[in-house]
């Protein structure tokens, strides 16, 4: 049954290069550069002085010296407001986070990732989801750039064609559902971007994701499909991931019950993938399949042939607009002086917490419904790009690389998580997001008064809190001790908030690419390769292994007791 599946190739191991890698990195561990050490130094003399209170009360333009007003420039109007204010930060703090970034040679590795070397070291791979947006600024000298414009019309005419209803299936009736099958990158970054975008998309249009091999995910989805008026995407780079193939291939029987021959599968199924060869053999013609390239990282390839299922949701000339919006930030990124330049402020921040505080995990609050899968999708760009261990050269780290992403959308989080966040033991930054005017001004704009009334109160609270003088000023005599302790907020909690007009899909394209960019400057700085995904391995081979044991109690081996426990309860109590 499983044996159509193919080997189990991730993304990682596709050509793996058998020659060396052609940029070797200076071997220094983040905790050798000066200024790490200097911040250290920072840190254990002058932390018991950052109180966010003194901080604002000592100096009346703390917001304009630590906020950044950014425009795009070129492209479509895209502004942007960061305000970093409210950290645990001072002048003196904040450049020697800027010159850690500069010692780290941050610079130097980005003009190399903007030019097409190979800083994906251990993959022998270019890093190059800046070309896919590039719009003919930046000379990149890679195989397949030169083909990127061609991708994309390919997507323009096949979105067209199907948004128009001149594409029909194989009883005539034109596409009203469309399947993208991916998991990883090849999922998260279309869910998220569809619904940020909700506002532009074709409503007629109904558009499902499947990812989990979980059958109930496929079945579920089936079930509200109809053959005659559905497209398959199967996205996947490699086109070997299990998931995904075990799905398109659940989803092709689905499909042939109704439609019968073989031949319709051209109507209804289309591939978005680098591996011509597999896809042929799944059934899907060439001429169905959307290209894309090895240094498209899988959790960075939205804006590649991967955002397939995005143009056909809002449409083609909104999925250009998005692209746009990201170039304009590469740009900005490229271009901007450290102490300007958005995704580095944000970096450098983070990494202030991160390996000097010690914090663990780092919230993405957005204040817009429309992003309730933002911190979903920068859970894979981040963890998965910056959870590593050893460095480019092979040496263990001896300080924390990537932080846990988390977050959800306000106000949801204040009724569930945001008491922790203001008064457990652990020290959260966050990133609280919000849009200045909504696509739903329902009640002339009430709700969204409401909602950014808590936008702005969250980080003001978390910085400043109550102190017990205040609460025992509230509660008046006869309160108990108990009582006023359990009432105070110590406050001094950080936080940046970002602000922009209204979420577009430009809007949305600068927001994504800011923080990619301040991905790569923090892997950058800890020294370790932020695009390739060797952790996700082992899983992946253990359950290979296990699958084949699973029919009979007697093949269970060379597991511990535990695992073997598990697998002989399933043997036990299944029923199939
Ligand atoms: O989780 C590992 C991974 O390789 C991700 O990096 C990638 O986004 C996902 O699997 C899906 O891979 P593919 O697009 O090749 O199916």
């Amino acid at each position: 049954m499983y044996d159509d599946i193919g080997p189990d190739v991730s993304e990682s191991f596709l050509e793996t290069p058998l020659h060396p890698p052609t940029t070797i990195m200076s071997g220094k561990l983040a905790s050798e550069y000066d200024s790490w050490k200097k911040l250290q130094h920072i840190y254990d003399s002058e932390r018991s002085k950052l109180i966010l209170k003194d901080l604002f009360a000592h100096d009346p333009d703390r917001f304009s010296k630590f906020s950044v007003d950014y425009a795009s420039k070129g492209g479509p109007d895209v502004t942007m407001l960061l305000d970093y204010s409210k950290n645990l930060i001072t002048q003196p703090i904040l450049d020697t986070l800027l010159s850690l970034i500069r010692e780290a040679q941050v610079e130097s590795y980005r003009d190399k990732m903007f030019s097409g070397e190979h800083i994906n070291t251990s993959e022998d791979r270019a890093v190059l989801h800046v070309a896919l947006r590039n719009f003919n600024d930046f000379q990149i000298q890679e195989a397949g750039t030169e083909e990127v414009a061609s991708v994309l019309e390919h997507i323009k005419v096949f979105s067209e064609a199907i948004r128009s209803g001149e594409w029909k299936g194989y009883t005539g009736k034109p596409i009203k559902t469309i399947v993208n099958i991916g998991i990883g990158g090849s999922d998260l970054g279309p869910v998220m971007v569809t619904e940020a975008l909700k506002p532009y998309s074709k409503r007629d249009l109904a558009a499902h994701f499947v990812s989990n091999i979980d059958g109930t995910h496929v079945a579920e989805t089936l079930r509200v499909c109809d053959p005659e008026t559905t497209l398959f995407i199967i996205a996947s780079k490699t086109f070997t991931t299990q998931e995904t193939i075990t799905n398109a291939e659940s989803a092709k029987d689905w499909f042939l019950q109704s439609a019968k021959d073989k031949a319709h599968v051209a109507k209804h199924f289309v591939a978005l993938s680098t591996n011509t060869k597999a896809v042929t053999a799944f059934g899907i013609s060439s001429e169905n399949m959307f290209q894309f390239w090895d240094w498209v990282g899988g959790r960075y390839s939205l804006w590649s042939a991967i955002g397939l299922s995005i143009a056909l949701v809002i449409g083609y000339n909104n999925f250009e607009q998005l692209l746009q919006g990201a170039h304009a930030m590469d740009k900005h990124f490229k271009e901007t002086p450290l102490e300007k330049n958005v995704p580095v402020l944000l970096a450098a921040v983070g990494i202030w917490y991160n390996d000097f505080y010690g914090s663990q995990t780092h919230a993405l609050l957005p204040y817009d419904q429309y992003l309730h899968k933002f911190a979903d999708y920068f859970q894979q760009g981040d963890m998965e790009s910056n959870g590593k261990t050893v460095t480019k050269n092979g040496h263990r780290v001896n300080y924390e690389t990537g932080p846990i992403i988390w977050g959800a959308a306000g106000t949801n989080g204040q009724h569930s998580f945001y008491q922790l966040v203001h008064q457990g033991t652990k020290l959260i930054p966050a990133d609280f997001i919000a849009p200045t005017t909504t696509h739903n001004p329902i009640a002339n704009s009430k709700h969204h008064r409401i909602l950014l009334s808590n936008f702005f109160a969250q980080p003001e609270a978390l910085a400043f809190g109550k102190t017990e003088e205040q609460v025992k000023k509230e509660l008046g005599s006869g309160a108990s001790e108990a009582l006023i302790k359990s009432k105070v907020f110590e406050g001094n909690k950080p936080s940046n908030s970002i602000m922009f007009p209204l979420l577009t899909p430009a809007t949305l394209g600068a927001l994504i690419a800011m923080y990619e960019h301040k991905i790569f400057v923090q892997g950058v700085v800890w020294g370790i390769n932020s695009f390739d995904q060797m952790g996700v391995e082992l899983g992946k081979v253990l359950a290979k292994n296990i699958l084949a044991q699973l029919e009979k109690p007697e093949d269970v081996t060379g597991h511990d007791s535990s695992t073997t426990g598990l697998i002989h309860y399933y043997q036990k109590y299944r029923k199939e």
